[in-house]
C-alpha cells in the first residue's frame, strides 16, 4: 500500500475513534512526516486527499482542521452512495421503500432515451449513514433484463456494485444537476426533519457503454447534512 494511503487510513481512524474531534487542528505536514518517517510531500498528499473528501478543511495561515460532521460528496468522480460513505469511514445503510417494474413515463423515458411505456425497474430507497437518515433516492433503471433486479437484496447490496460486477454493466459517466429546495411532508417523515427544512435535490443520469443511459435517479438530501464539493481548474 502506498505510504500516503497508509497515512490517510491512520488519520481516518483517528477521526473515527474520536481521538481527533471536529474543529481540532491536525499536526503539520512536517510533524506528521517526522512522526511516521515519511516525506512532507507524502504527508501533504494524504492531507490534501482528506481535504478533498471533506474530512479536513484548511484555513489560510492557521492550518488544517477536522471538519464538522457534514457529509461531503465530491462531484469529480462518479461514485455511489455506498462508496461515498465507506470512503468517509461511515456505515452505509439502505431501507428499500419500494422496488417494482413499471412503465416509464414521458419525463423518465426522455432521460433514459427509451420509448415511454417501456417497462423499467423503479427503486425507492432511504439512504442512511451510521443509522442516520440522509437521503431519499428514486432510481429508474433500464437495460435488457432489468427485471432480474426484483430478485436482488437491495437492502444489503450496493446498486452500482451489482450493476458492475453481477450484470457486467460498467458505469462510465454521469450528468448531474443540483437544486436547492425544501423538504416535503412525505420526505420529512423518512428523513426525520421538519417539513420545510432545507434540501438539496439532485438528478443524475448515469451512462454505460456507448453513451447508453442506464439509470435516472432523483434524490433528496437533507440540506443541513450535506456539502457538495468540486475542484475546478481555470481553462488555459
Ligand atoms: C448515488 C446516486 C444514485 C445511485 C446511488 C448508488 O447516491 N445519486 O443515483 O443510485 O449512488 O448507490 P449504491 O451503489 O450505494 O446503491
Amino acid at each position: 500500500m502506498p505510504r500516503y494511503y497508509q497515512l490517510k487510513e491512520i488519520m481516518r481512524e483517528k477521526i473515527r475513534s474520536g481521538e481527533w474531534k471536529p474543529g481540532d487542528l491536525i499536526p503539520s505536514e512536517r510533524e506528521l512526516g517526522e512522526q511516521y518517517g515519511i516525506s512532507r510531500m507524502t504527508a501533504r498528499q494524504a492531507i490534501t486527499e482528506l481535504v478533498n473528501e471533506g474530512l479536513f478543511y484548511r484555513e489560510q495561515g492557521k492550518g488544517t482542521f477536522v471538519s464538522r460532521r457534514k457529509i461531503t460528496q465530491q462531484l469529480i468522480h462518479l461514485t455511489g452512495f455506498t462508496e461515498d460513505m465507506k470512503a468517509r469511514g461511515q456505515q452505509p445503510g439502505t431501507r428499500v421503500l419500494s422496488a417494482e417494474m413499471r412503465p416509464a413515463d414521458e419525463a423518465v423515458a426522455e432521460r433514459l432515451r427509451i420509448k415511454p411505456g417501456l417497462q423499467i425497474f423503479r427503486l425507492h430507497r432511504l439512504r442512511l449513514a451510521d443509522g442516520e437518515p440522509l437521503a431519499i433516492e428514486v432510481s429508474h433503471i433500464s437495460f435488457i433484463g432489468c427485471e432480474k433486479l426484483l430478485e436482488e437484496d437491495l437492502e444489503h447490496n450496493s446498486l452500482y456494485r451489482l450493476l458492475e460486477t453481477k450484470y457486467g454493466l460498467p458505469l462510465l459517466e454521469a450528468d448531474q444537476e443540483l437544486e436547492a429546495g425544501l423538504i416535503g411532508s412525505e420526505e420529512a417523515q423518512y428523513l426525520k426533519v421538519p417539513v420545510g427544512s432545507p434540501a438539496l435535490f439532485t438528478r443524475r443520469v448515469t451512462y454505460t457503454e456507448r453513451n447508453q443511459p442506464i439509470e435516472y435517479a432523483s434524490s433528496v438530501y437533507c440540506g443541513n447534512k450535506y456539502v457538495f464539493y468540486t475542484h475546478m481548474k481555470r481553462e488555459q
